[in-house]
Order: C-alpha cells, then sequence, then structure tokens
C-alpha cells in the first residue's frame, strides 16, 4: 500500500464546479474565468452558478436575492448566545457553535441547497454581530433592501457603506466561494459520506478552515504585517522570519506554483482600499513582503496566495483580524456545500486506511507489574 501523506495529488471525486490550473495560475468555477466573474459578476450571482451549474436569468436572479434576503435573521436564542460569548471567545468557534445551533431547528431531511441557502444567507448575521460584540456595539438587523455584500457591511457598521467598500467586499466573497478540493472541503465530504447531515459537514468545514494553514492564514498574513510596522523593515523581518524556520503567513499552496490569481485581482482592491482609509503605508509593506518573499521563495514555486491581500481588504473594510477566517467560511459555505451536494449524487463512503508501524502480539502486563 502507499502512503500519500496529505492524501498530496489523490482525486476523490469527480467535479464540474471548479477547477484550478496551479502551474499557469488559473481559477475557474463552472468554466468561468474568476477574472471575469470579478469584473463583471457577484456574489449571489456566482453563489447561484455554483449550486445550480448555471448562470441565473434575469428573473432567476431577482428570486434567488430575494429568497436569500429573507433568510439572513437569526433567531434569538443564537443572538443571544453570540452576544454571550463573543468578547473573549475565537470568532470561528462561536461561528461554528452558532451554525450547529442552527442545525438543532432543522430537520436532517430535505434539499441540501435549499439548506445551504439558509445557512449561507445567516453566516453573515452572525459574524458581523461577533465583531459589534467584540466592539462592545449594539446588533444590526440585516436590511434585505441590500444586496448580500452590502448588507454584510451594513450590518457590520450599521451605516450604509461607499460603493468601493461594496464592491470588495462583493469581489472578495466572489473569490472566496470555492477551490475544488481542499482541507475543510474534504472535511465536510467526510461527514457527508456516512450519511450525516448539511449542519454537521459546514461544522466539519469551519473547524478545519479555522486552522492557520488553511484559512487562518489571512488574519495571520495582517498580523504580519502590522508587527513589521515599516517598509523599512520588511527585509530584516523576512530574512529572519525564514532563517529561523518559520513560514511566511499568506505564501505558499499546495495547488498553486506560480501566483494565486485571487491574490492578483486582491491586490488592487486592497491598495485601492488602503490609499482610501489611511493605510498607504500597510499596503507598502504588504507589497514589500511580496516583493522579498517571491525574491526568497519563488524560485520553489512558493507565492504570495489568497489569503496575503483578503485580510487587508477585510482590515480596511473594518474587521479584527481574528474574525478574518469567519468572513472566508461566510463565502466558503457555498462551495462545501455544493460539493457535498455533488459527492451525495454518487456517495461512497470515505474510508481510508491506514499503515500499521507498531507492534504486534505483545503480551499484556498486569498493572502491578508494569
Ligand atoms: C499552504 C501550505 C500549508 C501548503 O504547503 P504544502 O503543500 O503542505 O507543502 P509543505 O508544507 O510540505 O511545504 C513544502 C516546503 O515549502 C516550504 N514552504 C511552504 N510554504 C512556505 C511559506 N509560506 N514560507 C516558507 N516556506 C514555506 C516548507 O517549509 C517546505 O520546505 P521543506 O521542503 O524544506 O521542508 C504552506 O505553503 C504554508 O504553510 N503556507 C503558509 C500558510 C498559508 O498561507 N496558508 C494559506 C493557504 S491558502
Amino acid at each position: 500500500m502507499e502512503l500519500k501523506k496529505g492524501l498530496e495529488d489523490v482525486a476523490i471525486k469527480e467535479t464540474s464546479i471548479t477547477f484550478i490550473d496551479g502551474e499557469l495560475g488559473r481559477l475557474y468555477y463552472r468554466g468561468y474565468s474568476v477574472y471575469d466573474l470579478a469584473s463583471f459578476s457577484n456574489f449571489e450571482e456566482v453563489a447561484y452558478l455554483i449550486w445550480y451549474g448555471k448562470l441565473p436569468t434575469r428573473k432567476e436572479l431577482e428570486d434567488f436575492r430575494k429568497l436569500m434576503a429573507e433568510e439572513r435573521k437569526v433567531p434569538d436564542h443564537i443572538s443571544s448566545f453570540v452576544r454571550q460569548v463573543s468578547r473573549n471567545a475565537n470568532p470561528m468557534d462561536v461561528l461554528r457553535t452558532a451554525v450547529s445551533m442552527m442545525g438543532l431547528e432543522d430537520s436532517r431531511d430535505g434539499d441540501t441547497i435549499q439548506k445551504a441557502i439558509k445557512i449561507t444567507s445567516k453566516m453573515p448575521t452572525i459574524v458581523a454581530q461577533i465583531q459589534r460584540t467584540r466592539r462592545g456595539q449594539d446588533l444590526v438587523e440585516p436590511d434585505p433592501n441590500l444586496s448580500h455584500a452590502e448588507n454584510f457591511l451594513f450590518m457590520l457598521h450599521g451605516e450604509k457603506p461607499s460603493s468601493t467598500d461594496v464592491r470588495s467586499m462583493d469581489v472578495s466573497l466572489t473569490l472566496h466561494v470555492d477551490h475544488e478540493m481542499n482541507a475543510s472541503t474534504f472535511a465536510c465530504l467526510v461527514v457527508a459520506s456516512t450519511l450525516s447531515d448539511i449542519y454537521s459537514s459546514v461544522v466539519a468545514g469551519i473547524s478545519a478552515l479555522k486552522g492557520p494553514l488553511h484559512g487562518g492564514a489571512n488574519s495571520e498574513a495582517l498580523k504580519q504585517f502590522l508587527e513589521i510596522g515599516s517598509p523599512d523593515n520588511v527585509e530584516k523581518y523576512v530574512l529572519s522570519r525564514l532563517s529561523s524556520g518559520q513560514r511566511l503567513m499568506g505564501f505558499g499552496h499546495r495547488v498553486y506554483k506560480t501566483m494565486d490569481p485571487r491574490a492578483k485581482i486582491l491586490r488592487e482592491y486592497a491598495k485601492q482600499l488602503s490609499t482610501e482609509k489611511g493605510l498607504g503605508e500597510l499596503f507598502e509593506i504588504a507589497q514589500r513582503v511580496e516583493e522579498i518573499g517571491i525574491k526568497i521563495l519563488g524560485n520553489r514555486g512558493i507565492y504570495p496566495n489568497v489569503d496575503f491581500y483578503s485580510g487587508l481588504v477585510f482590515y480596511a473594510l473594518g474587521f479584527d483580524p481574528d474574525v478574518f477566517p469567519t468572513i472566508f467560511a461566510s463565502a466558503r459555505v457555498v462551495g462545501w456545500t455544493a460539493h457535498v451536494d455533488e459527492y451525495l449524487k454518487d456517495n461512497k463512503l470515505i474510508r481510508p486506511k491506514a499503515i500499521y508501524v507498531g507492534d504486534l502480539g505483545r503480551r499484556y502486563v498486569p498493572i502491578d507489574e508494569r
């Protein structure tokens, strides 16, 4: 039996959702380039595309938007829970528990995508509640008249966001919607393959995404920039970090061996937002880290990934670094649930093997003789 550490290059299913060309740095959702989707589409349209496999007509999109907007409210007892724990708890732990609570009130049976719409519509409400509670602010009710991205920022700040902020948020969410197979999506599939339920799958996805090697990297990358403090410190910081065996956060990817296309797109939004919000120096630091990081690591195929600039975008939009991974989860839930839906159409229990390397035939020694 061959051991494939980290399941590297092991395919778990066929998919028609997302294609990544890691050598050329290209990414397609349902055959559409993310460059086109980031330029011309929006979160709701892309969510529809991912779940249903086709772009919606105007009428379909209108109905879909309305459905999502109607599902934004979170039951009071879940909001109370979020308020009680969010000041001190890790935001991903709060989100994970809140989604788990949502699962208590929904039946196990029924259409996966219908449930996915409910979860996806509510997650930003929970994230905004977490963020506002951390700042000691009152909660803001969702506004059904706003788009998904605009409402997200409205619930965060309690006022209508600028068009640049809305566009930046919308594109960021769109770019996080799916990424073929990865640790969190696989975690969702493992749970789904036992014929558990979609809430349990999403809870598993959030749990896997939380780690700093996956979705937690966006906050780590931003904290790096804050720690560096000035563009003049970048070179020294990067060299000392790498020479002490630490990783450059927001760099490297299992699949991309060149610049992640999402990082390229988000760089432009990070630039525009940082200039507008007086964070120009932070953007300069990031750019310098990118430059020096590529100089040192690029020849090994280690380049900036999505988390490198997304953190800066989320920070400029007003989120705390510890909250960033919950925004990632709020978008990736679309991909998680689409992959679960696709997998369940031809389900096979996921049950890998381990290669036993321990002893056999050991004599049991009674406790008094050990
Ligand atoms: C994402 C990541 C886990 C993928 O790594 P992987 O495919 O499992 O590859 P490995 O962790 O085995 O790394 C391979 C080599 O590249 C190096 N490497 C990978 N990412 C690196 C980084 N960000 N900084 C410095 N070195 C890195 C490793 O040290 C390792 O070197 P070695 O062969 O000398 O031991 C890895 O690149 C990483 O830890 N990046 C930082 C966290 C991050 O940004 N995550 C978000 C991903 S979207």
